[in-house]
């Protein structure tokens, strides 16, 4: 019995020294980096108190120490924000020594660990090319129909609205989901008619919490977290989803038992949609709960992100009345005066004017502000180390701001995105997508939606600001607005 006493504690000591050493090492060259004065204990913890004003804090410091600081949420938290273009470009093409943060296993009880959205290693790159069929142009060009049919129904239903306050968001939103679900899942689930906005609301709850655990010196912490409300929230949220994204996926089941769409894709290799991809593949490369944790981070990774790009787009477009009499004239050299002409995959690649409004507004307005990332090996870069294990956040947000990459970072100017200036824009410092082997799978995907979306407003509606009212962004994992995007539509008259 003394014997395994014994040996027992030397293990624990064995492991507290090992601990105490391995620590020092990163702590010691945690101290050489660059970070502003920071309280005893508690660090910079007064500054992380709410979300609200997060990039703008982090970005002053981001000014302050040339595009790298180290901060500290809590004594136990340490982040190392960049908003530096070289380093960027390493982070996101390093496929040896950088892998995504441990921040996102805060997504795992969500999306699982072997998701798309969440695996690394092998099983990432298993994920990935069995999706990347899914976004082949040829597909893209069939998804344009449904783009343009969930946008008709957009518009009907913005036609009840007009000449009122609205908050567009809320509707962008909902049309963003259908497209997501009509198009990669091949379900239709009429998110606009019935509004199943509890699905919405249970997805932006998620990132609420997991962006406030991510900087939560005390919620970081599993055994915490669970005593507070907002665990019990998360519960009945991920109730909800998984609820949601598993009947999806079993009335896609169902439609391919019946020979639906297997025929439909065997036979004319049409709208071989995300779904069908996973599920062909069902119990032979791919789980149940792999689909099912696919699947969810599929929908809310593509429809969060274009909804927040396209209220951010049509804001813009309503406070710049110029920029929109420019885009709605493009628009009305390519498509003529009827408004109810459907646009074609061609038509959307002469939007070139609204493709630059779009770009943007994504740089003013990023919907993913943070890109998270930790290297595994010491990294010198600028005459410092980064000592292996460090979390690093790819700051996006601030990037789009700094003045040495984009002058008058503030203001909002789409001949940034013209040919000849496009081209001045450095590498690595324009990252509304990511970039590297885990940039967005569905860029393209976005883009064309959100052009046939926002192009369709433009073309029915006048998009008008409403006096007083300011968008104030929360970053919430996905940039959130505080209180809704508000603007008035007049009939467009041509
Ligand atoms: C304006 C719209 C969008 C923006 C701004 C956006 C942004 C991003 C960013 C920044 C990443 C990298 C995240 C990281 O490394 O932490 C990402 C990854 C991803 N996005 Fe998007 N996204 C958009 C639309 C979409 C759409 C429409 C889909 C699907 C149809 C999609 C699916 C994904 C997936 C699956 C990943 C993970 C890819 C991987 O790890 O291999 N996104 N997105």
């Amino acid at each position: 019995m003394s014997t395994v006493l014994v040996l027992l504690v030397t293990t624990i000591v064995a492991y507290l020294v090992h601990r105490y050493f391995k620590n020092k090492r990163f702590n010691d060259m945690l101290k050489k980096l660059p970070s502003p004065p920071a309280a005893p204990i508690v660090k910079h913890v007064k500054h992380f108190r709410k979300l609200e004003g997060m990039m703008e804090m982090i970005g002053g410091f981001l000014d302050e120490y040339d595009g790298m600081v180290l901060l500290h949420p809590g004594p136990n938290i340490n982040y190392f924000a960049v908003a530096d273009h070289k380093l960027l470009e390493y982070l996101c093409t390093n496929t040896k020594n950088v892998i995504k943060s441990p921040r996102y296993k805060l997504f795992e009880r969500w999306l699982g660990e072997n998701g798309l959205f969440t695996a690394e290693g092998e099983l990432w790159k298993k994920h990935r090319s069995l999706v990347t069929p899914a976004f082949h142009f040829q597909i893209l060009e069939q998804f344009v129909d449904t783009f343009n049919a969930v946008s008709a129904e957009f518009i009907d239903i913005l036609q009840t609205q007009v000449n009122k306050e609205i908050d567009i968001y809320h509707y962008v939103n909902l049309c963003a989901l259908d497209i997501i679900s009509e198009t990669a899942m091949g379900v239709s689930v009429n998110a606009q008619r019935d509004s199943v906005s509890k699905y919405v609301h249970c997805v932006q709850e998620m990132l609420r919490i997991i962006a406030v655990r991510s900087f939560s010196p005390l919620k970081v912490h599993d055994w915490i977290f669970r005593l507070t409300s907002d665990y019990q929230k998360e519960e009945e949220a991920m109730r909800v989803l998984k609820g949601y994204t598993n009947s999806v996926i079993e009335r896609k089941q169902k439609a391919l038992d019946n020979g639906e769409s297997r025929i439909v894709n065997q036979e004319k290799r049409r709208r071989l949609a995300y779904l069908d991809l996973l599920l062909e593949n069902r119990g032979v490369s791919i789980t149940d709960e792999d689909i099912s944790n696919s699947v969810e981070g599929f929908m809310f990774a593509g429809h969060d992100t274009t909804a927040i790009a396209m209220g951010c787009t049509l804001y813009l477009l309503a406070t710049h009345p110029d920029v929109q009499q420019r885009a709605f004239e493009e628009l009305r050299d390519i498509l003529g005066d009827d408004k109810n002409k459907v646009a074609t995959y061609k038509d959307l690649q002469e939007m070139k004017y609204l493709e630059m409004v779009i770009k943007e507004a994504l740089r003013l307005f990023p919907p993913a502000p943070i890109i998270s990332k930790q290297i595994l090996e010491d990294y010198e870069f600028n005459g410092y180390v980064l000592p292996k294990g460090l979390s690093i956040l790819g700051m996006v947000h601030c990037i789009h701001r700094r003045e040495k990459y984009f002058p008058n970072p503030n203001t909002f100017d789409p001949e940034r995105f013209s040919p000849e200036n496009q081209s001045k824009i450095l590498p690595f410092s324009y990252l509304p997508f990511g970039a590297g082997h885990r940039n967005c799978v569905g860029q393209k995907f976005a883009m064309h939606e959100m052009k046939i979306v926002v192009s369709s407003v433009l073309r029915n509606f006048e998009l008008l600001p409403i006096d007083g009212f300011k968008m104030v962004l929360v970053p919430q994992i996905v940039h959130k607005p505080k209180n809704g995007i508000k603007v008035k539509l007049v009939e467009r008259k041509y």
